[in-house]
């Protein structure tokens, strides 16, 4: 197990001396703890669970392209995700497609670009499928299961939803794929909720899926070579112990698993646990003031850069770690002991950093940096509210002699043109 969950600690120098190069906010990854990380997943799976890394978690394609060394695939969930996962050098067939929301268009594309197993949501999806003659895909069909997460999870299965087939629907699916012999199901994908925090939930998972499994009719059941589990294991925002306890899953769930023949492949797709604890975010303490008896500190980037840090996407309010990084100059305010709110830049008291921290001798020009910040980072953030630059994210490791850019910002001047603005005009504007 990694002894330091967080990565952050040991980067105050260098976030200093990035900030010299670079403008704040950005976001920091450790490539080398990403390897290590993704290793220690693998070693710690059971031996016969191929890993498939959920793009929607960070879908950067330097990312990807590390994690896929360790990994046997990405699980994408749009047309989007599967460029990036291909352009990071992703054989086609190694992806899995999801998505509730598949356009035919999508669906022709995956099939052009050499995608084979897509999970199928809806029976429209099928429909398509079989309209479009795609035979060459190998249908996995998302069941919506009857087991539920624990009450600590985000549940997206085990009651009503937008995803997924329910299970008691799966009859009337058999029937359809018998009338095109040419649609071939090849297996089922149960993704019930992301934070489970115990391995029992995984457990009941494997015996609903051996359920399911062992009710396929028989002419079906023979072309079934891929369970996938889902994954959904938890990483909580302040490093506690309640990260889902992927050393004891072995124990719990290899008895379960040998029960499968030995042809099926069986499978994880995981996201955050893989990347939250490789990132940083970093920014800058712009302006200190108190407010009837509080103290703030509002910071250049907030939920428009990351959105773990608003209230509304976050079903358990807890600080991410936080490491002050003071000034290496400042003639701004000073406040000796800041009790308070940190806050983002965004018009709307929603965007908040962290809530009652204490951070002594804090100064505005003074860099925050919040750790375990790797997952649901920059795109699953609103960047264009307000129309702040987007945070660059900036990647190290011992491959690199220098910090590279993981992908610059360039956000502002694209919006702008992308309106019918001119290129010049714009420069010209916002030089
Ligand atoms: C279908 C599916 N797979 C995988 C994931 C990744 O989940 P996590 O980041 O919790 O591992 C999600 C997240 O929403 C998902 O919807």
């Amino acid at each position: 197990m990694l002894d330091n969950q967080s990565v952050f600690g040991q980067f105050a120098t260098l976030i200093s001396d990035l900030y010299q190069r670079y403008e704040l906010p950005f976001y920091l990854f450790d490539l080398d703890a990403l390897d290590k990380r993704t290793e220690w997943v693998r070693a710690n799976v059971p031996a016969r669970m191929h890993l498939y890394y959920s793009a929607k978690a960070n879908p950067n394609l330097h990312l990807i392209r590390r994690i896929a060394v360790n990994f046997d695939g990405i699980e994408v969930a749009s047309l989007g995700e599967i460029a990036a996962a291909v352009l990071a050098g992703v054989a086609p067939e190694r992806l899995v497609f999801v998505g509730p929301m598949k356009t035919k268009q999508d669906i022709a594309a995956a099939a052009r670009i050499g995608v084979r197993r897509i999970v199928v949501e809806s029976i429209n999806q099928i429909q398509w499928i079989k309209m479009l003659g795609l035979t060459e895909f190998k249908l996995v069909l998302r069941v919506n299961p009857d087991v539920k997460v624990g009450s600590s999870s985000i549940k997206m299965g085990g009651q009503p939803t937008q995803f997924g087939i329910d299970r008691s629907a799966l009859t009337t699916i058999y029937k359809d794929l018998r009338t095109a012999p040419e649609m071939r199901l090849s297996g089922y994908h149960i993704y019930a909720g992301t934070q489970i925090e115990n391995t029992e939930v995984t457990l009941a998972i494997i015996q609903e899926m051996r359920e399911i499994y062992d009710e396929t009719p028989d002419d079906l059941r023979t072309n079934i070579d891929f369970l996938d589990f889902g994954g959904g294991f938890s990483f909580p925002v302040d490093s506690s112990p309640t990260h889902y306890p992927v050393e004891t899953l072995r124990g719990v769930v290899d008895a379960a698993l040998a029960d499968f023949p030995e042809h099926v492949m069986l499978a994880f797709e995981l996201g955050r646990f893989v990347v939250a604890p490789t990132g940083v975010f970093c920014t800058r303490v712009e302006t200190l003031k108190h407010s009837k008896g509080r103290d703030f500190a509002i910071c250049d980037g907030g939920m428009n850069a990351f959105s773990g840090f608003s209230t509304q996407s976050r079903f358990k309010r807890q600080n991410f770690p936080c490491l002050h990084i003071p000034a290496r100059r400042t003639d701004g305010h000073h406040i000796a002991e800041f009790c308070g709110d940190v806050v983002g830049p965004l018009c709307t008291p929603a965007d908040m950093l962290a809530s009652g921290l204490a951070l002594p001798n804090l100064s505005e020009g003074d860099i925050l940096a919040f750790g375990n910040c790797g997952a649901y980072g920059l795109t699953h953030a609103m960047p264009l509210f307000l129309s702040h630059e987007a945070p660059m994210e900036i990647g190290i490791s011992n491959d690199f002699a220098e910090p590279a850019i993981l992908r610059n910002s360039t956000q502002v001047v694209d919006s702008l043109v992308a309106q019918g603005a001119d290129l010049a005009a714009v420069a010209e504007v916002l030089r």
